[in-house]
């Protein structure tokens, strides 16, 4: 469980750096942030991805196996773990290529792809302290987060 808040604390972090990069866009932004950033994003995703997948999941899998809506809730997270890894991959893209100021340079775009983004990923992070985290203190005797 302390693993799992450590993730949730990771990610949350990131989503709040994405939020300021998006707050100061076009002109405000941090080049060294950002591009730090833009490095990170793909590996964090995926350490936090990773943990989920092959050390939480499958023994919420294997505990709750007669449960069909829990085994359909991994299913979905799972596919948005997928898509965010995708996501994070574009947005990297986007911000290298702002930074660096390619052509076309467009701060628009990449405004609501950062939105976009850590929204989607704070709903997942709601999601599974509201659903996943409950079903984790019950395998561990009702014990604290
Ligand atoms: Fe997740």
């Amino acid at each position: 469980m302390v693993r799992l808040n450590g993730h949730f604390s990771v990610l949350s972090d990131l989503c709040d750096r994405l939020e300021e990069i998006a707050d100061r866009l076009p002109d405000k932004v941090n080049r060294q942030d950002a591009l730090h950033v833009a490095r990170s994003v793909s590996p964090t995703v995926r350490r936090a991805h990773d943990f989920e997948e092959t050390v939480l999941f499958p023994l919420l899998k294997s505990r709750f196996a007669t449960d069909a809506a829990i085994g359909e809730a991994l299913n979905d997270l799972r596919f948005e773990h997928w898509e965010d890894e995708m996501f994070a991959e574009e947005l990297a893209e986007g911000l290298v290529g702002f930074i660096g100021g390619l052509e076309p340079r467009n701060p628009e775009a990449l405004g609501y792809m950062l939105r976009g983004f850590f929204g989607g990923m704070r709903r997942h992070i709601t999601f599974e302290k509201a659903h996943i985290v409950p079903l984790v203190q019950q395998i561990e005797g009702g014990g604290h987060a």
